[in-house]
């Protein structure tokens, strides 16, 4: 894992959402090996359990994201036994390829659910108790998918796109709230939800290696992170193409699974 991290002297409890698997539970564990104390949260409670043992500076607070309810109960049990949340990833997502020939409506709904509703779940009781304090530092886990339409990613893309768009729109209200907003926009990573793509997933980084990115951007605490630099070079660039042009590139990519998920 190497040496724990020189992190701001105001990270002492951490919040990270979908931190049972893949990224979240990576962050979980290295920021609890450099001193911060960790509520983690997702469905799998047996695996959250898992994560407590590892390190006593995880705590374990189960919840789905989509239940706003349950989302403001576990932030509060969070600020009573830990302390006031100062940075909250919100991380958790789910990945259901589709093509519009296996189209299917209820997963689109639960992508949306999970990964842009479980954001802004997280935003009712984060926003109030860091605007109050004038202090603290919301991270949203988007995807270099939310920056153009993808046809695998029918369910996928748009809802990181709307993740993007929510960050924008609330990032010039933050900095006059002196409460820190990042965007994190990965390119492809090697974790359980890629697991199951089989088309080619170009410029993978290891799940330790997008922690560590992860980490050392959020420390600096810009408005996006983006990485690998391949992949954010071509993103970008995808995203300033005319439609001509881009639905051409699209089509030079593998046809038979689609182009990309990130
Ligand atoms: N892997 C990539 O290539 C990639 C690229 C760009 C962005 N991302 C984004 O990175 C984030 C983490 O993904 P990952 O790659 O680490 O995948 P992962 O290993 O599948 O982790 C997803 C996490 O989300 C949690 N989750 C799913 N539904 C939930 C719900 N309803 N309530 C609470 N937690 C829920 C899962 O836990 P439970 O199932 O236990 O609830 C799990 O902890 C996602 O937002 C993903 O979209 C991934």
């Amino acid at each position: 894992m190497g040496a724990p991290y020189n992190l701001p002297a105001d990270w002492k409890v951490v919040w990270i959402t979908g931190a049972s698997s893949g990224i979240g539970r990576e962050i979980a564990l290295r920021l609890a090996a450099s001193g911060v104390k960790v509520a983690v949260s997702a469905r799998s409670v047996e695996k959250l359990r898992e994560l407590e043992a590892a390190s006593p500076s995880i705590k374990a607070y189960p919840l789905d994201v989509v239940d706003l309810a349950a989302t403001h109960a576990a932030a509060d049990a969070i600020a009573r036994d830990l302390g006031p949340i100062d940075l909250a990833l919100l991380n958790a997502g789910v990945w259901h390829p589709m093509s519009a020939v296996t189209y299917d409506a209820a997963s689109v709904t639960n992508a949306l659910a999970v990964n842009y509703t479980g954001v802004t779940n997280a935003l009712s009781p984060l926003l109030p108790a860091m605007i109050a304090r004038r202090a603290g530092h919301i991270a949203i886990v988007s995807s270099v998918a939310g920056y153009r339409g993808l046809p695998v990613a029918i369910a996928y893309a748009p809802t990181k796109a709307a993740l993007i768009s929510l960050a924008e729109s609330l990032y010039p209200d933050l900095l006059d709230e002196n409460v820190k907003l990042t965007i994190v926009n990965p390119g492809f990573i090697d974790t359980p939800m890629t697991k199951v793509n089989t088309f080619p997933m170009p410029f993978m980084v290891t799940t330790e290696d997008a922690a560590d990115r992860i980490i050392k951007g959020l420390i600096k605490a810009p408005f996006e992170i983006v990485f690998p630099f391949r992949m954010k070079l071509l993103a970008k660039f995808s995203r300033v193409l005319p439609y001509r042009a881009y639905f051409g590139f699209i089509n030079t990519l593998p046809s038979d699974e689609g182009p990309t998920k990130t």
